[in-house]
């Protein structure tokens, strides 16, 4: 019993200890030129709805709710940042060349299709982050037509 309580107080002190460890932002003040929806005529819904399932880790700003400021959520988060922006980064959109935008485009519906997009461990916290069946088929209807359209 009494060795739990210093396993369960460890714990707790480690807790603590890792939030004071300071992690980079994923934010700018600013909506750069070249963002996704600056660029395109977006609907709504999609739009909103985009941002808030994919912009948090294919943006240059993340929205940081309590959550996702406390360790080690955090660093998973910053991790994903890092690595979905390599991938795809709505802020710097129009600085894709055609070729580029159309692939990212085919990319986008494939990974709304099989699910995959939005991350699953992601879901999990941020459940406002979920596509309805019927979201899906929007956003991948409008971004079917923006690929065409980009002939
Ligand atoms: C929690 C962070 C996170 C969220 C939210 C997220 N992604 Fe990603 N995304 C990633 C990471 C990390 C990768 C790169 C590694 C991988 O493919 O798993 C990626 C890769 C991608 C790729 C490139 C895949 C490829 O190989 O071509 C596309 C396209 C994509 N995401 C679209 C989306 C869309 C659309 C949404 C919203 C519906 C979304 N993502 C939401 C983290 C995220």
């Amino acid at each position: 019993m009494k060795k739990n309580k210093i396993i369960l107080f460890a714990l707790l002190v480690a807790f603590v200890g890792i939030q004071l460890i300071p992690t980079t932002r994923n934010q700018h003040k600013i909506v750069p030129k070249t963002d996704f929806m600056v660029v395109n005529d977006v609907p709504n819904l999609i739009k909103k709805k985009i941002q808030t399932s994919c912009y948090d880790c294919h943006s240059n700003n993340t929205n940081y709710p309590w959550y996702n400021k406390i360790q080690p959520v955090a660093w998973f988060l910053e991790d994903h940042i890092n690595e979905g922006k390599k991938e795809l980064n709505f802020s710097e959109w129009e600085t894709y060349s055609k070729r580029r935008k159309k692939g990212k485009l085919k990319s986008i519906i494939n990974q709304i299709k099989e699910d995959k997009m939005p991350l699953t461990s992601y879901t999990l916290i941020h459940g406002d982050a979920k596509l309805t069946k019927k979201e899906k088929l929007a956003i991948i209807e409008w971004i079917s037509k923006l690929k065409t359209n980009l002939n």
